[in-house]
């Protein structure tokens, strides 16, 4: 993960978990990034000025003015910053964030700061769980403040609890992510994206159904919409949901709904990506009333659902299709076929006999087909899944 070309502004309040941003500012500039560390006055009773700009490689400010008389620009400092971070945030300072209470450098600093804002408190547990701490880590997310939350452990206090604040290495991934998610690298484009199972209607009260969440399909929305995409998402039913202003949520139930919300949308769509576990066959007939168990044996007659993704192969003119294939079997040779017979650009194997792998799980391990190509990859979290995914589609959209 790169920073390269960033400009990071550390502001470091008064806490123990100060002397972890010597730590923090070596990763930042390993992964090339400038930095810049602003303190509260009462930090300096935890981590001295020379050792912070020894390793930054720049001067340090606490006050508004140097002993030779000069004025330390915080409005220089807050407009020169790519992503400023508060790190440790104390209670105290995290207070004079949300509330504008403007009395040293680092608040000035932050509040002429036009760039995101990280926040990684620090503090006793009981101060953590305090409800003005909590409220005002909510006032800080409203504002669109990132908070990277205290993680749990042995406490300065010698109480045990969630407090700690985060460590260097979780901080600088966390910042190094999001430049990577807001390259912005979708902006203008329009994707529609199928996520979840469909449920069929046997009767009022049954359905047949399949183990899909959604979350694959979820967190390549969330990712896509970060990129700047405009998303359209069609969900069939599933508990997860998403705020993001770029996403326009559509849920649906039965194959025949999900097929009809796509063609709302396929026409003006540029990329298609049909993560749905869509039900192949549904009953030919809805019971009116709850079916009873009269008989030992239960005959339902299904028939074929309409195949979306086939039908927006068919219907395809400029929209880049990207197709899955969940296998169980000759994984390889089923989803090439299915990259041709449904006329895609590009199909992504999941198989369930790998392990960590398909419905439900955190996980996904994927192999990625195109025409001339294929792409292996590790097994990752579907969140990273979801990038590696995207990042394929911008190669080709690209090539
Ligand atoms: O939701 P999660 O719990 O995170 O799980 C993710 C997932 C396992 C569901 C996902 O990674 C996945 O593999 N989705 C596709 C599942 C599937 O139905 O695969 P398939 O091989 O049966 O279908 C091939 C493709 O045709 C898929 O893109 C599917 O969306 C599409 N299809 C299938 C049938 C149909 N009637 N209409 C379709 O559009």
């Amino acid at each position: 993960m790169s920073l390269s070309g960033k400009n990071i502004l550390i502001a470091v309040s008064g806490g123990i978990a100060a002397y972890k941003i010597h730590f923090l500012i070596r990763d930042f500039v390993k992964k090339g990034a400038s930095v810049q560390v602003i303190m509260s006055p009462d930090a300096e009773h935890f981590v001295t000025k020379l050792s912070l700009s020894t390793l930054s490689k720049n001067p340090v400010y606490s006050e508004f003015y140097s002993d030779n008389g000069t004025w330390n620009s915080h409005v220089e400092m807050a407009l020169w910053a790519d992503v400023m971070i508060f790190a440790p945030c104390t209670s105290n300072t995290l207070a004079k964030m949300v509330h504008g209470i403007c009395d040293n450098l680092m608040i000035a600093t932050y509040m002429s700061a036009k760039c995101p804002v990280f926040i990684a408190p620090a503090m006793d547990l009981d101060m953590y769980q305090h409800p003005s701490t909590k409220l005002n880590l909510e006032l800080a997310e409203d504002f669109g403040h990132i908070v990277i939350p205290a993680e749990n452990g042995e406490l300065a206090s010698g109480l045990v609890g969630q407090g700690r604040m985060a460590e260097p290495e979780t901080i600088s991934n966390t910042i190094a992510d999001f430049f990577t998610d807001n390259k912005k690298s979708l902006h203008g484009k329009k994707i529609l994206i199928t996520a979840g199972p469909t449920y069929e209607a046997i009767d009022p009260v049954r359905f047949i159904g399949n183990h899909s969440s959604g979350k694959m399909g979820f967190y390549l929305a969330e990712k896509a919409a970060k990129r700047g995409a405009e998303v359209t998402l069609i969900s069939g039913p599933s508990s997860l949901n998403t705020k993001h202003e770029n996403i326009q949520l559509h849920r649906v139930t039965s194959a025949k709904e999900m097929y009809s919300k796509v063609f709302e949308f396929y026409e003006n769509a540029d990329i298609a990506i049909a993560s749905a576990a869509v039900a192949d066959y549904a009953p030919k007939e809805i019971a009116s009333e709850k079916i009873k168990k009269n008989d030992e044996t239960l005959t339902i007659e299904l028939i074929k659902n309409p195949d979306i993704l086939k039908t927006m192969g068919e219907k395809k003119t400029h929209q880049f299709l990207v197709g899955f294939a969940l296998e169980t079997q000759n994984e390889e040779e089923n989803a090439l076929a299915k990259l041709h017979k449904k006329n895609l650009d590009m199909i992504v194997l999941n198989s369930l006999r790998d392990e960590g792998a398909g419905f439900q799980k955190d996980t996904n391990h994927i192999r990625i087909f195109t025409e001339n190509d294929r792409f292996e990859f590790d097994l990752k979290s579907k969140e990273e899944v979801a990038d590696d995914i995207l990042n394929q589609i911008e190669t080709l959209i690209l090539k």
